[in-house]
């Protein structure tokens, strides 16, 4: 393992070096005889199921290579594998904020170099930005955005080993994480903070938070500090976001489990407890060493700690006074990000992904409707969580998780999301990512970024991850989109019909099921498919997380992109390239949809200013100030 630099690994790369699946076990018996059927059957299951959902699938719509009319506005671009970002001809991008950027005045001439002081380092755009969301607010245009996770070796470069090295270096990572909420407002040179405004925020690992729903005061999620398991301090790795109808912004816990570690290798725990840990990953060595010098974060003293995190926390941007809220209603997982729609009837549903090799897709339908102006802490708790099943026959089902379905009760079914959904039977995914549901028809798309473990080994729950209709390629590198139709067009419905919307791949090398779908083309070569929103005219675009060197299978692809696909048609484009090694995240529109905000993660190079490198959030308008979504 000497090759791999800890401090640069992504979190689920990390979790697998830390966390290793069983390599050998009764799961490979599983395989084999999977392998042996597919032998039998030839084609059919190696790729036919998930060619079948396909065909039955681009749901009655025409094939990529017959379309004659393409309905974007731009020329598409070529995959690039420079230092900066490319947009279409007749586009321009400027940048709007860039990590260490002063929120407020007193934090004017933060210095980068060295890391960046801890002084005013909660007074600053943070780290990592990823999904984010637009506002608009009595005349003012706020945007509330994550902050995933800091890059180590930037933010404490005289760290060892980016390592912590006292408190003082915990508390700046802990500060430049988390959420920011600005106000912006677009002048004569573009878009830009209003510093000093009163809706400008930093939330960050130390921020109070209120627990609330069916598993708010439970004795798991009691500690020391807090023996009401009813308010915690901080939201951690916040990675995708939502929007509710009423206005407020949802932030998503994701890999939680790595701020967590342990002072005793040897510390034991209650079974509950260790059987979580196992589960989520949580072990006694973490990712960031926090637990050196926070005790919150020790495990051997704090061992309910981490059961406070791994939530969807809804954050009011227009009350910078607000306390943030944790909503134990919808589950406890690596939560990707939070799309939120309306049911028929006005229920609140929310889709989820939980971003881990062979979990779960999920769903939360709301008990009470929405009424503009109502009460809403209850829908985001009250209400049942769902995961989806997917059959070979391109038709599925959303199974609840219940007390009589699961055996465990419904605080523990929030909490221990995973083994509820284990225990019902879900089909196990390639990562979901980001899930989008259309302004334009009852339909929604989750992007399963990649697993290479898809057919090798179970997931931490032991759970089967064989190759499966949605899932269909063994040691799966390049993803997929998968999208359902509700039955009844009711987001509310039991039961749904699916299709794969995109198999990425490599035609360009291969001529087997790594070739892609038909829809991927040497124009739009991509892999890893990761944020997705979907614009108010029905377009997808897409966003990717995937590897760059532009070598081997993913010979073409270039850096990091962002896409838009045709729902009907399937034709896909790309349109924006980013820097290399950076990934491209988060999308939100300016509220007259003439800007469309982007953020671009941890970028390899210098970009954008030639010195250290800066995670940003872009502006990109078109010359002529027309429409861009
Ligand atoms: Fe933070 Fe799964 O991406
Ligand atoms: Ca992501
Ligand atoms: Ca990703």
């Amino acid at each position: 393992m000497k090759d791999i630099d800890p401090t640069t690994l992504s979190a689920d790369d990390w979790d697998e070096l830390h966390f290793p699946r069983p390599e050998e076990n009764d799961f490979d018996r599983v395989v084999e005889s999977a392998i042996s059927r597919r032998g039998f059957l030839g084609g059919v299951l190696a790729f036919g199921s998930g060619a079948a959902a396909m065909g039955a699938g681009l749901m009655g719509s025409t094939a990529a290579h017959a379309v004659t009319t393409s309905r974007f506005a731009f020329t598409p671009i070529a995959a690039q594998t420079d230092g900066t970002v490319q947009v279409p001809e007749g586009y321009e991008w400027k940048i709007l904020m860039r990590w260490g950027d002063p929120l407020f005045s007193d934090a004017d001439g933060y210095d980068l170099t060295d890391g960046g002081p801890l002084d005013k380092s909660d007074r600053i755009f943070g780290e990592n930005t990823d999904g984010m969301e637009t506002f608009s607010f009595r005349g003012h245009e706020l945007i509330a955005i994550n902050h995933e996770y800091p890059n180590r070796k930037i933010n404490m470069p005289a760290a060892q080993e980016g390592v912590p090295a006292n408190a003082d270096d915990v508390l700046k990572l802990q500060n430049i994480q988390g959420v920011t909420v600005m106000e912006i407002a677009e002048g004569p040179n573009g878009w830009s903070v209003v510093k000093d405004s009163p809706f400008n925020r930093r939330i960050h690992h130390n921020t109070p938070m209120k627990i609330v729903g069916p598993a708010a005061g439970h004795d798991l999620l009691k500690t020391q500090a807090d023996p009401t398991g009813t308010a915690s301090l901080g939201t951690m790795n916040n990675c995708g976001a939502g929007k509710t109808p009423w206005g407020t912004y949802l932030t998503c816990e994701e890999n939680f489990n790595g701020y967590f570690g342990s002072s005793d290798e040897n510390a034991s725990y209650d079974q509950k407890v260790a059987d979580g840990f196992k589960r989520y990953g949580v072990k006694a060595e973490s990712w960031n060493g926090y637990e050196l010098f926070d005790p919150r974060f020790d495990t051997s003293k704090n061992p309910n700690e981490p059961h406070r995190a791994g939530w969807i926390v809804e954050i009011d941007p227009t009350k910078p006074n607000s306390t943030p809220v944790k909503h134990t209603g919808l589950g406890r997982f690596k939560h990707e990000n939070a799309e939120v729609t309306l049911a028929a009837d006005g229920r609140v549903v929310v889709y989820m992904g939980d971003d881990e090799r062979g979990e779960y897709l999920y769903k939360f339908v709301s008990n009470g409707t929405y009424q503009p102006g109502g009460e809403t802490e209850s829908l985001l708790n009250d209400g049942t969580i769902y995961v989806a099943k997917f059959n070979d026959d391109a038709t599925g089902e959303w199974l609840p998780l219940t007390p009589e379905t699961t055996g465990m009760d419904d605080a523990e079914i929030r909490i221990f999301t995973r083994v509820a959904a284990s225990a019902v039977g879900g089909t196990t995914m390639d990562r979901p990512e980001w899930v989008a549901s259309s302004p334009v028809a009852v339909e929604a798309y989750c992007c399963l970024t990649n697993n290479k473990n898809r057919g090798v080994k179970p997931n931490a729950g032991g759970d089967d991850t064989s190759v499966n209709a949605a899932n269909p390629r063994e040691a799966n590198k390049y993803g997929q989109i998968v999208r359902w139709r509700p039955s009844n067009d009711d987001h509310a419905a039991d039961t749904f019909d699916w299709d794969l919307y995109v198999m990425a791949g490599n035609p360009t090398v291969h001529s087997d099921d790594r070739a892609g779908s038909p829809n991927v083309n040497e124009g739009n070569l991509f892999n890893s498919p990761d944020g997705m929103v979907i614009d108010s005219t029905g377009l997808i675009w897409i966003q990717t997380d995937g590897k760059d060197n532009n070598e081997g299978d993913f010979a073409g692809n270039g850096n990091n992109q962002m896409l838009v696909g045709d729902p009907v048609t399937g034709e896909i484009a790309r349109f924006m390239t980013g820097p290399n090694g950076c990934e491209v995240t988060g999308l939100a529109w300016s509220n007259d949809l003439r800007t469309m905000f982007v953020g671009i993660q941890h970028p390899g190079s210098n970009w954008p200013d030639g010195g250290t490198p800066r995670s940003s959030v872009i502006a990109i308008k078109r010359s002529d100030n027309g429409l861009v979504g």
